[in-house]
């Protein structure tokens, strides 16, 4: 037995530091912003201030990430202010790595020997965003429901950073070894603090296997898995985690998992062969997924609107019914059709994956997703990239369940997305993103937009004089949206024109990039009829785009002749 380390606490001044403002999903700067003097220490001491007392003293946190660069300083410097804050213990995951969706489970399911659990968790990620020394950090707060902060919170912690003057930190607490699993103890003016890191992997695999879809792919998911995609190790590009995403853009979509794309035969740059039957991808803390079946890409609003509708046949968790579904408003509204014709609760809200969280808990949502790449359920209240994966292949396996000798033709990914489409219609759906324009122009551009809105007839005019190919908006807002659980508001979340056939113009303005201003165009045409429902999606758009692009005068505001990313 030896005592436990003694630590003291000291108060350190500090001023408030500009921009600290949470966007759609925490703080992502460059990493140099985040190695000014104070910086991380302002931000997490604004979010311990921002919490109720008993959230923060005496209380469990985890604290993990994605495992980017300045994680290792950044989860030390985390550890040692928990300590001063009066924190009881920690829990981080091995190496700092924990996706994001695990972090939530592990908020939701873990608890220590003493019936311990987190009550919140600092996630130290940028998401889909470059890693590396001269690329994006990023850190954000999920609370005791596992799910991320809502903005009464995220707006407190903002508030608390413009006015902060000092935090505490336990300076003289060593750095704690978190490539060892193992406890670690310490004795503060608090009492007891334990730092604990554990195996991220195991705790990850058990819950998903306790939680999602564990026995259901059997045999048809080792076919499709094993046999169609050829020996485990191959089937893995990329496994290996780095601090720098190995220089790459760690966002699962058609541009930058370039490597998979190629694989499955799709984009210029196929690999030759025949392609496997199915491919996924996640991005850097793996809340986010692309599924792809073999030369077929399957958008995010279609993946959520498939799997909702084939959820309660599909996979066993679902099996007494879907308490509702959601999607966020630039979404496509391939989901509101399913939920139609199923007679579900369907809920529309902000782009966020916060506001799932206060549905789930209610109880009035099963299934949810956005454009951007994140599918969920109330198996836990983060978007989960597994899981997505787990759901499509109970699907794949539920397909093919009568062909388990393997003679009948497989029912592959395509196969299931054009049934979709015959059965519910399409919703043709492209996003185009301008990255790091203007701020200032960006932001004229949406003027520009909502002024555009006051008169419906004034813009039918001018429609007529783009395109005559197209249909009339019937009508034009700013997005808002009042939870109907809390019955907080949010406004200003993005500008809506909603034309007389179902096709839909959406604008909005990034809340994840960490320099300039983004500006997503996201741009939907609905077609019932099933013998059009096989179209080139760019195609069958193309007057949509054309007239988006003139009536928002992108070219002019942002100087930009084509988009960063299209997706
Ligand atoms: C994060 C959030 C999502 C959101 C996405 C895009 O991944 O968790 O809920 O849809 O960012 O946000 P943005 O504001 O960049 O469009
Ligand atoms: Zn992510």
């Amino acid at each position: 037995m030896h005592a436990d380390m003694v630590f003291k606490v000291s108060l350190v001044s500090t001023s408030p530091i500009d921009g600290q403002k949470p966007g759609t999903s925490g703080l992502r700067k460059k990493v140099k912003v985040f190695k000014q003097p104070n910086y991380l220490e302002n931000f997490v001491q604004a979010t311990f201030n921002a919490l109720t007392p008993e959230k923060v003293k005496g209380a469990t946190l985890v604290v993990s990430g994605d495992g980017r660069y300045y994680s290792t300083d950044a989860v030390q410097i985390i550890i040692k202010m928990a300590a001063a804050n009066g924190v009881r213990r920690v829990w981080v995951g091995k190496n700092t790595l924990l996706s994001t969706p695990a972090v939530s489970a592990v908020i939701r399911e873990r608890s220590g020997p003493d019936g311990s659990k987190a009550t919140g968790a600092f996630i130290l990620t940028a998401s889909h965003n470059p890693g590396g020394p001269t690329e994006d950090f990023g850190i954000k707060y999920n609370m005791e429901n596992g799910g991320p902060a809502p903005e009464s919170i995220t707006d407190k912690i903002y508030e608390n950073t413009k006015t902060i003057k000092e935090y505490p930190i336990a300076k003289d607490l060593p750095n704690v070894d978190i490539s060892t699993v193992g406890v670690t103890s310490f004795e503060g003016p608090d009492g007891k603090f334990d730092v604990e890191v554990f195996d991220s992997a195991d705790d990850y695999v058990k819950l998903m296997n306790y939680d999602a879809l564990h026995g259901v792919a059997g045999a048809y998911a080792h076919r499709i898995f094993v046999e169609e995609l050829g020996a485990q190790e191959s089937a893995l590009l990329n496994c290996v985690p780095k601090e720098d995403f190995g220089g790459g853009h760690p966002d699962p979509n058609l541009t930058y998992a370039k490597e998979l794309v190629a694989r499955m035969g799709l984009g210029k740059s196929n690999t030759g062969g025949e392609p496997p039957e199915f491919g996924a991808a996640a991005d850097g803390d793996a809340d986010r997924n692309m599924i792809l079946g073999k030369r077929f890409f399957v958008t995010p609003s279609d993946s959520v609107a498939i799997i909702a509708a084939n959820a309660i046949g599909a996979i066993p968790y679902f099996s007494s019914g879907l308490k509702g579904v959601a999607r966020s408003m630039p979404t496509s509204a391939a989901l509101d059709v399913v939920a139609k014709s199923l007679n579900l609760k369907f809920f529309e809200v902000p782009t966020g994956w916060k506001f799932f969280g206060n549905l789930m808990d209610a109880g009035m949502c099963s299934v949810c997703g956005e454009e951007s790449f994140g599918t969920g359920s109330d198996h836990i209240r983060e978007k989960d990239g597994i899981w997505a994966v787990l759901a499509w292949m109970s699907i794949l396996a539920h397909k093919n369940k009568d062909n388990l000798d393997g003679n009948a033709k497989l029912v592959t990914v395509e196969d299931i997305v054009r049934q979709h489409w015959a059965t519910y219609g399409r919703h043709y759906y492209t996003r185009y993103d301008y990255e790091n324009v203007d701020a200032g122009k960006a932001k004229e551009l949406m003027e520009h937009l909502v002024k555009l809105q006051s008169s419906i007839p004034e813009v039918n005019k001018i429609i007529k004089g783009i395109r005559s190919d197209v249909a009339n908006v019937s009508s034009a807002d700013e997005f808002e949206y009042k939870d109907p659980v809390d019955g907080s508001i949010s406004k200003h979340q993005g500008i809506r024109y909603l034309f007389e056939d179902g096709s839909r113009l959406v604008f909005r303005l990034s809340g994840t990039g960490s320099e300039g201003a983004t500006i997503r165009l996201y741009i939907e045409q609905y077609e019932k009829d099933a013998s059009k429902t096989g179209r080139e999606s760019q195609d069958a758009l193309s007057p949509l785009v054309d007239l988006a692009l003139k009536l928002s005068k992108m070219v002019e505001f942002t100087g930009r002749s084509s988009p960063t990313v299209i997706t």
